[in-house]
């Protein structure tokens, strides 16, 4: 299993699923952690190569389809996981949430509670995973009154960043009444930035955040987020990768898994 990003909890929650479901089928698992750097994860493509592993899950977001297809070429088995598939990577299955309805229904969440200014903090704009938020966004409010190009800014999925795209949001729009962060990690840093303002949350801002990584529940007020099937992503991608090294015919390419809207004290109605 290659990840980008050991230090964000939604990937070790991830490699878990993974390790439990291979280790079930008899398999062990590998884990390389590539920071979201291609080279890195090239190199991990060599070595893993040369020691004649089964097969590879990618839960990273940086090889091109051209490196890929390299692999597919060498039959080594592959699964793409926590990603659309790429043009190009037709035959590689795919496992990842729904992010585009994940997204509309985080939205639509926080309209019913009486959001009237809502702000995105979205992911890196090259990965499909944040395009695919952004995207469910925008096309939920487009139609009504509450869309501002100023209200969305690009994160990196790190606290940090939510922390300071938070700062940016409020000091340029202070009617930001709901924020919704494309992960939970910055949503963490947009609650620490609003509490830093002064802001109540839920009562002056509500706050939203993605995956449903357990850290949002050791916040104050917890974190209301739309969690991701992670353990279910984890042990599908399994199952699809050792039916490829089994040469078994697989279910559907392409699986978008169905995000499910987990509302804490971040979004409690407002009074
Ligand atoms: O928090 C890390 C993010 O990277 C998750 O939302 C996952 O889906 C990936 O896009």
């Amino acid at each position: 299993l290659i990840i980008p990003d050991i230090t964000n909890p939604f990937f070790p929650e991830l490699a878990r699923a993974v390790e439990d479901t291979a280790k079930s089928l008899g398999y062990t698992l590998i884990l390389g952690n590539s920071y979201s750097e291609g080279e890195k994860e090239l190199q991990y493509i060599e070595i893993l190569k040369n020691r004649y592993v089964d097969g590879i899950i990618f839960a990273s977001h940086q090889l091109r389809p051209g490196e890929v297809n390299k692999l597919v070429r060498m039959n080594i088995p592959i699964v793409t996981l926590d990603r659309a598939v790429d043009s190009g990577l037709e035959n590689v299955p795919s496992i990842s949430v729904n992010n585009y309805l994940g997204a509309v229904t985080g939205v639509e969440h926080l309209i019913s509670i009486g959001c009237k200014n809502i702000a995105h903090i979205s992911g890196p704009y090259h990965l499909r995973t944040s395009l695919e938020r952004l995207r469910g966004y925008t096309d939920r409010l487009k139609n009504t009154l509450m869309f501002h190009a100023s209200y969305v800014v690009q994160g990196d999925f790190s606290v940090d960043r939510g922390l300071q795209a938070t700062r940016q949001l409020m000091d340029e729009n202070p009617e930001i009444d709901g924020i919704f962060a494309a992960n939970d990690l910055m949503a963490i840093g947009a609650l620490k930035a609003l509490i830093r303002l002064g802001k109540k949350v839920p009562d002056d801002v509500a706050l939203l955040g993605f995956d449903g990584i357990q850290m949002t529940q050791f916040m104050e007020p917890e974190i209301s987020t739309v969690a991701q099937p992670i353990y279910e992503m984890g042990a599908l991608a399994v199952r699809q990768l050792v039916s490829l090294i089994d040469k078994r015919e697989i279910g559907k390419q392409v699986e978008e898994l169905q995000g499910q809207l987990i509302q804490r004290a971040s979004t409690l109605r407002r009074r």
